[in-house]
C-alpha cells in the first residue's frame, strides 16, 4: 500500500473570522486538486462555517485540540463528538503548545485519541524533543516514550487511522529547522518504533508528518526524504502564496 501524502496547515489561535475566510477562500481557490490530502486546522469556532466552503474545495477540516472526555460537565470543553459534528474530519493531539502551555499527559492524549477513533475523527499525534534533550542527545528515547506511553493504551486494532507528526519543538516557530538527514533519521526511528509496538504493516503505512519552520525554501528536501510523508505546517500556512507553494513542493 502506498502511504498518504499529506499538507496540514495549523492556524493556531490567529485570524478573525473575516481575515480567516478570506486566507481560506484564498488557499481553497489558488490550490491544485492533486491526489495530496490537504488538510487546514483553523480556530474551532469557524469550523462549521468552514465545513461549507471546504465542500468545493480539495480540502479537509479538523481541530487544533479536544476534550479527553464524552461529554458532561466541562465548562469551555469541546468534546471528539461536537467536533465530528460540524464536519471536521481529522484533530490535532498532543502539540507541543498544549503539552507545554496546558500541561497536557500521555495518559490524557491516549482519552483525547480514543475519543477522535470513537467519533471518526482521524487524530494527527504530535511528537518531538526539546532543544535541551537534542542536545544531550536522548531525542530518540524522548520520542519513543511519547510514542509508546500514548499507543500502548490504544488497541492494536484500532491504531491504523492515526497519523504522526515529528515536530521538534526546538525548530517550531523559531526559523531554525531540522535538516533533512535529522528528519529522515527521526521519521526511520518513529517506523522502528511502531514496529516494536504494533506491527510490520502498520509502521510501513503510517504517515509520518514533519512540522517545524517548514518553508517554501526548505520544503522540497524534507518531503524527499523517504520516511516523510508530507507536513504539518504552522506560521507558512498563514500565508497562502507561501502555504500553496508548500503543497507544490511534492
Ligand atoms: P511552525 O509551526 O511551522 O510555525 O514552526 C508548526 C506547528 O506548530 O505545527
Amino acid at each position: 500500500m502506498k502511504r498518504k501524502k499529506i499538507i496540514a496547515g495549523n492556524w493556531k489561535m490567529n485570524n478573525n473570522l473575516t481575515d480567516a475566510k478570506f486566507l481560506a477562500n484564498k488557499i481553497f481557490s489558488d490550490s491544485p486538486q492533486n491526489e495530496i490530502i490537504k488538510i487546514i486546522f483553523p480556530p474551532v469556532i469557524y469550523l462549521h462555517e468552514f465545513s461549507s466552503i471546504v465542500k468545493s474545495a480539495d480540502f479537509k477540516i479538523g481541530a487544533q485540540n479536544c476534550s479527553q472526555f464524552k461529554n458532561g460537565a466541562y465548562t469551555g470543553e469541546l468534546s471528539a463528538e461536537m467536533i465530528a459534528s460540524v464536519g471536521a474530519e481529522y484533530c490535532l493531539v498532543g502539540h507541543s503548545e498544549r503539552r507545554n502551555y496546558f500541561f497536557e499527559t500521555s495518559k490524557q492524549l491516549s482519552e483525547k485519541i480514543k475519543r477522535c477513533l470513537e467519533n471518526n475523527l482521524i487524530p494527527i499525534f504530535c511528537v518531538g524533543e526539546k532543544l535541551d534533550e537534542r542536545e544531550s542527545n536522548t531525542q530518540f528515547s524522548v520520542v519513543e516514550n511519547q510514542l509508546t506511553e500514548v499507543l500502548m493504551n490504544i488497541k492494536i486494532h484500532e491504531i491504523l487511522p492515526i497519523l504522526i507528526a515529528y515536530e521538534p519543538v526546538w525548530a517550531i516557530g523559531t526559523g531554525e529547522t531540522a535538516t533533512p538527514k535529522q528528519v529522515q533519521e527521526m521519521h526511520a526511528h518513529i517506523r522502528t518504533v511502531l514496529k516494536n509496538i504494533t506491527s510490520e504493516t502498520i509502521s510501513l503505512n503510517m504517515p509520518i508528518l514533519y512540522g517545524g519552520s517548514c518553508n517554501p525554501q526548505n520544503a522540497k528536501e524534507i518531503f524527499a526524504c523517504k520516511d516523510v510523508d508530507g507536513g504539518l505546517i504552522g506560521g507558512a500556512s498563514l500565508n497562502a502564496q507561501d502555504f500553496i507553494s508548500i503543497i507544490n513542493s511534492f
